[in-house]
């Protein structure tokens, strides 16, 4: 292990990781030295040239986490295990043809998504969340609203009934909070998709599984249902804190203040700007290398671990010469990845409509919204990996229900 490793924890990553990227990178370059939970070295990538580089070469970097050279220190218990998984059949460690083959299937069941009628469902559940609070003056748009609103439209277009929806909101949520219900929301995510995939077998009908269940590549239920589960928390998980910090920039920024009451475009170029400078999606794991090789001045050993640095790449100084030049329309930005494993494309695009429509709805529906704290006593979740907050507390006039 490299004597000046930076722990992957801790809570400057909560508090203030925009100065911890910095020092990383004036200390280290643009490949850090990291130490994981129990010693484990990996690298971390937060230079923008290097995760081009790494994401843009997915033989030499792979996904495929079998590569490994730890595999020997990891114990069965290990807390990233999770996120590090080993044979996994999904779709995240898949590589090669198989991997295209099954992004193909990925992408194509959810491009044929009616933005109308996404649009619809997003506005639909939005309504019904803030009618569920309207009426009290305050509200907390973290536990009451952002991390509610995603999965609720997610499983609808999945093809779950409305009446499922209660109930999958709740599992993930456990299963994402990974305390002592964690298992039993697992468990009920894993039965409820098992249901749906025999039903939609048995009964096809216009939605994203159904599409899945007619690709022709042949993919086992084991996989379908692996690929339901990221397709689950993948996407509900980033998209809620999408709408969360952006709309702590919207509630905190004298820039955006003043169009709280309508302004459309400063809702596109809050969310833009939260990809670019405050990103769900800040360190993802990750990449093994397939040979010894050299990054950003760096001797990386066969089977290392790269650690995908979003948020340092995204902030790197060697292409934000302007501070705010990269902002405004430009997606440059590293927050869905890049490559052959980035985000797939219109799974960005359902994330998009799902974040606008459910900022879009709080703004119109409790126009007089404020912080109901003040600004620098909220609080992240003390994670290296997605950055989100933990409340976001506000206070508005009361406004009757629908
Ligand atoms: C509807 C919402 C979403 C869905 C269904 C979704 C789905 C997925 C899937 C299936 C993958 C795996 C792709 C592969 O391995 O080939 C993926 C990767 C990824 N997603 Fe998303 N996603 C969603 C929203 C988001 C959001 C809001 C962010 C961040 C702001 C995000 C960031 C990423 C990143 C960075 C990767 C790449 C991981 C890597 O390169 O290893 N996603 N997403």
């Amino acid at each position: 292990m490299t004597p000046d490793a930076v722990p992957l924890g801790g809570p400057r990553f909560q508090t203030e990781p925009a100065r911890l990227y910095r020092e990383m990178r004036r200390d280290h370059g643009a490949v850090t030295p990291v130490v994981l939970d129990g010693d484990v070295p990996a690298w971390l990538v937060v230079g923008y040239r290097e995760l081009h580089q790494v994401t843009g070469d997915p033989v030499l970097f792979s996904r495929d986490s079998d590569l490994w050279n730890q595999w020997d220190m990891i114990p069965d218990d290990w807390p990233l295990l999770p996120m590090i998984g080993r044979k996994q059949p999904s779709i995240l460690y898949t590589v090669g043809e198989r991997h295209r083959e099954r992004a193909g299937m990925i992408s194509d069941a959810l491009e044929a998504i009616d933005p109308f009628e996404l649009r619809g469902h997003a506005e639909r559940f939005a309504d019904e969340l803030i009618d569920g609070l309207c009426t009290a003056g305050e509200a907390d748009l973290i536990g009451q609203y952002a991390m509610l609103l995603p999965v609720r439209v997610l499983a609808r277009l999945y093809g779950f009934s409305d009446e499922d929806g209660p109930g999958l909101v709740t599992a993930l949520n456990d299963m994402i909070d990974g305390r002592e219900r964690a298992i039993a929301g697992q468990t009920h995510l894993a039965t409820s998709m098992a249901q749906l995939l025999a039903d939609r077998k048995a009964d096809p009908a216009d939605d994203v599984v159904s599409r899945m269940l007619q690709d022709k590549s042949g993919f086992t239920d084991e996989e379908m249902m692996n690929d339901l589960m990221v397709m689950m928390a993948a996407g509900h998980q980033p998209t809620a804190d999408w709408i969360g910090n952006s709309l702590r920039l919207m509630l905190t920024d004298s820039r955006f203040a003043a169009s709280l009451f309508g302004g459309r475009n400063s809702v596109a170029e809050a969310m833009n700007e939260v990809l670019w400078e405050d990103t769900p999606s800040q360190n993802i794991a990750g990449r093994w290398a397939s040979r010894d090789t050299q990054l950003g001045g760096r001797r990386i050993r066969a089977g290392d671990l790269l650690i995908l640095g979003l948020q340092g790449a995204n902030s790197d100084p060697q292409v934000r010469t302007d501070a705010s030049a990269l902002t405004g329309g430009n997606n440059a930005h590293f927050s869905f990845g890049h490559g052959e494993h980035r985000c797939p494309f219109p799974a960005q695009e359902v994330a998009e409509v799902v974040a606008r429509t459910g900022i879009e709805v709080v703004l119109d529906r409790l126009p007089d919204i404020d912080l109901a704290v003040p600004a620098d006593s909220l609080t992240r979740r003390p994670s290296p990996w997605l950055r989100g907050l933990t409340a976001l507390p506000v206070r508005f006039t009361p406004v009757p229900a629908l």
